[in-house]
């Protein structure tokens, strides 16, 4: 494949906004949850503003699995209906997706629940919550053929404990702003954003201040992390905005599951002395870097999950963790496995020819690739404190 030209430094309009923002703040900086708030969402310039629609996929900068194909929205449509199923059958059954982005896992999930489970398919009402307009555009686009059955809010828009189903989301908390934040060896200093010298080689510079706000520091404590062993230097990141979104979700659930697929750690490894740099990760034309100054508004920017974090404040939250585990364990359960034997056995006495077989093959085994998409972490939460049976998805899978 002929190698992309690198995006330019950065969005001139983009630019002029965070710096702006920088000049004012009283002291000339800004947070880097700030920055990246802006860098990605700012309406008018921002990486989802102008990226949504082509920035995700195989052409744009990163892919994600529902570009895979329809097994993941379909495996995921499995786990949807056995909700359905444990609810007792609630209709109208609530089905919200959370930072949608182009709407494939919609449509997905949306076709085969139609074709597969028609009577659950008929209770379903699809809600999308999506922070980026061009996105939502995308999706009404593509989801056009399900007519009324679709519906954007804002949760604004969604009363208290009015939700009776699924909330769900596949890669939304990595792109939610993080702080950054460095250990100096006895206490916490926050890393900002503030505008580089005159001939600097980016515009923009890390500068240290202390915390912004008291949330920081005891967030360590939620999950269980003895700073005191971390080395001098040591720059990692917290993502508060996770935990107001999972208050959010908390409050208007009133019966139901929250399922999230995401990469990440739990606190211990996402936390450890080795990891001094932290997971910061910026996305452009399938390559990625630690830089978050480059290729402004041209670049996508995200943090790995800390999944203790999401179970200790759900419990707060009234969403009690049911279990985690691997994407590639998670779809073997719900029949990731019986597709590949599928494959090899052709049932239908008509072999597939060998260059669809092998593409085929190729994309279930890139969803479950220990180095890659299988490694994903998939957590479900619910507000059934009743509820001990144990998901389709987390049950032991069929090999
Ligand atoms: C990395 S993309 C993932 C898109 C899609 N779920 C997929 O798997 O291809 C993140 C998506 O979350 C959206 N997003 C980010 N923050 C959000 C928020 N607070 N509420 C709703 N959507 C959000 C972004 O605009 C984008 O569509």
């Amino acid at each position: 494949m002929a190698s992309l030209a690198p995006p330019p430094p950065y969005h001139p309009d983009l630019l002029r906004t965070i710096a702006g923002a920088i000049a004012a703040s009283a002291d000339r900086r800004i947070t880097f949850a700030e920055y990246m708030a802006i860098a990605l969402y700012d309406p008018a310039a921002g990486y989802y503003a102008t990226r949504a629609a082509r920035g995700i996929g195989p052409g744009g900068d990163f892919v994600t699995s529902p570009h895979m194909g329809p097994d993941f929205g379909e495996l995921i449509a499995e786990q949807l209906v056995d909700f359905w199923q444990r609810l007792g059958r609630p209709d109208p059954f609530d089905l919200v997706e959370m930072g949608a982005g182009q709407g494939l896992l919609a449509a997905d999930i949306l076709a085969y629940l139609g074709d597969r489970h028609p009577v659950c398919y008929g209770t379903v009402r699809y809600q999308i919550i999506e922070k980026a307009a061009a996105a939502i555009a995308a999706q009404r686009q593509r989801l056009l053929p399900w007519g009324e059955k679709v519906t954007w809010s804002t949760w604004d828009e969604i009363p208290s404990k009015s939700i009776r189903g699924c909330c769900f989301s596949n890669e939304l908390v990595d792109a939610f702003p993080v702080h950054r934040l460095r250990w100096g060896g006895d206490q916490w200093q926050e890393i900002y954003v503030a505008l580089a010298p005159d001939g600097s080689p980016t515009p923009l510079m890390d500068t240290l201040g202390p915390p912004s706000c008291d949330r920081l520091v005891p967030y360590f404590d939620l999950v269980g992390i003895d700073v005191t062993k971390l080395p001098n230097g040591y720059v990692t990141e917290v993502n508060l905005a996770a935990l107001d979104w999972l208050e959010v979700v908390g409050d208007r659930l009133e019966r139901g599951y929250l399922l999230t697929v995401d990469y990440g750690y739990d606190a211990a490894r996402y936390y450890q002395p080795a990891r001094e740099g932290g997971t910061l990760r910026c996305y452009s034309r399938h390559a990625h870097h630690g830089d978050p100054y480059a290729y402004i508004g041209y670049q996508d920017i995200t943090a790995h999950v800390d999944f203790t974090a999401l179970e200790r404040w759900g419990d707060r939250a009234g969403l009690q963790t049911l279990g985690r585990t691997q994407q590639a364990l998670f779809l073997m359960a719900l029949g990731l496995g019986d597709r590949l034997n599928a494959l090899a056995n052709s049932p239908d006495g008509h072999p597939l020819d060998l260059n669809t077989l092998l593409r085929r093959r190729d994309t279930l085994h890139r969803l479950i690739d220990p180095l890659g998409l299988g490694n994903f972490q998939v957590l479900i939460q619910t507000t059934e404190l009743d509820d001990r049976d144990t998901p389709r998805g987390l049950r032991e899978p069929r090999f």
